[in-house]
């Protein structure tokens, strides 16, 4: 009997719980024993009962219906260390798991990922020092890895959305549909700032769903022209066909000055100086990643569960680590290593103002 353990790594996201739930499940109705590791890759680091818990099917029960991650995640810098990767492998090898499913952003799936390619020399090592006797390095010479994407920037290349992506999406339009009603009593432009690291997709999305006046993200630069000139005219337009209210989304990743050098209060200043407007700054925040998860997040996540297991039992030594997508609305595998390569790819081609690559690389279908 496999034993398979999750973890849930980086920023949490709406939907998380749900993955967790359907991956236990799963395990244990395929007759697997099924663990969770607290804490994410610091529970690796901890070990022992208190970090690496079995759970029984009751342990993971109404957790559809719970935002966050109950199992806790973190960034552990140790992790990155290959001290704190060795100390991982002991705590794997000691609480018997075979199988170990991250549920992470691009960063804890890449983790996952030289975990995997460094198990031989970990347990090697793991051998001649002691740690572990000759059976259960040859018990445990495989360690089969497989990655959920969670976060709720949806930002992984390959994947049409990542787990969290929609509610944090539905909790934005939520938030503007607030402002909105404030911003209308007072005749008022809003500047919102809205989360998604270098991706612009939930700025861009809410946009579309709230039917904003200007949108920034970091995909098309502000530089490119002269926005001040360009969102002045829209929203005098739409003043003029008698808008009361003025609503600029300004995406996290559009931000940053090595990308576009724009700022909320840039934007806030030129409504103010330019149209005159009665203007206020609202920053989303944390806000975006709280809540219960929308029924798409739950399901998908379920679904993904699902099929994490099914990988996991699938791979033997020779099959690259999965990484479950989905494509179409189907629920698909995808190389991980090759699904988190093309991810950084476009941002680092966003970090070099290459758009026209980044927008490339983002479409490509290298993946079959
Ligand atoms: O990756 C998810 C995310 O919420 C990003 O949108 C944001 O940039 C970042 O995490 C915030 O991180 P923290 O919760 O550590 O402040």
């Amino acid at each position: 009997n496999k034993a398979i353990a999750v973890m849930t790594s980086g920023g949490d996201a709406q939907g998380m719980n749900s993955n967790v739930r359907a991956i236990v499940r799963t395990a244990l109705f395929k007759g697997c024993k099924a663990f969770v590791v607290m804490e994410g890759y610091e529970g690796l680091v901890r070990g022992g009962p208190e970090y690496i818990k079995e759970f029984s099917w009751e342990d993971v029960r109404g957790w559809n219906a719970e935002g966050g991650t109950n199992i806790g995640t973190a960034r552990c810098l140790e992790f990155r260390q290959r001290e704190g990767r060795l100390l991982g492998a002991l705590h794997l090898i000691e609480a018997g798991v075979d199988a170990l499913i991250v549920c992470g952003g691009d960063g804890s799936l890449t983790g996952a990922d030289l975990f995997r390619s460094e198990w031989p020399s970990l347990i090697q090592e793991l051998q001649e020092t002691g740690k572990i006797t000759q059976e259960q390095h040859t018990r445990y010479k495989h360690l089969n890895i497989c990655g959920t994407v969670g976060s709720i920037d949806n930002d992984m290349s390959t994947t049409d959305a990542t787990i969290g992506a929609y509610s944090a999406l539905d909790r934005i339009c939520q938030a503007i549909d607030y402002v909105e009603a404030t911003a209308n009593s007072h005749s008022r432009a809003f500047v919102v700032e809205v989360m998604g690291r270098n991706c612009g997709w939930l700025a861009l999305l809410a946009g579309i769903a709230t039917s904003a006046d200007y949108i920034f993200i970091p995909e098309k630069p502000a530089s490119d022209g002269d926005w001040q000139k360009q969102m002045c005219d829209i929203v005098a337009k739409h003043r003029a066909r008698g808008k009361r209210t003025t609503i600029v989304i300004v995406a996290e990743g559009a931000i940053s000055a090595d990308l576009t050098p724009i700022s909320p209060s840039d934007v806030h200043k030129v409504l103010v100086d330019k149209l005159g407007l009665d203007t206020r700054i609202t920053t989303l925040g944390h806000v975006q990643r709280g809540g219960t998860a929308v029924a798409y997040d739950r399901i998908l996540a379920t679904l993904q569960g699902v099929e994490a297991v099914n990988a996991v039992l699938e791979s033997d030594a020779d099959t690259p680590s999965p990484l479950i997508a989905v494509n179409e609305n189907k629920i698909t595998r995808k190389p991980l290593v090759e699904s988190v390569r093309l991810t950084k790819s476009v941002a680092d081609a966003i970090k070099a103002k290459d758009f026209k690559k980044a927008m490339a690389l983002r479409d490509t279908e290298f993946i079959e």
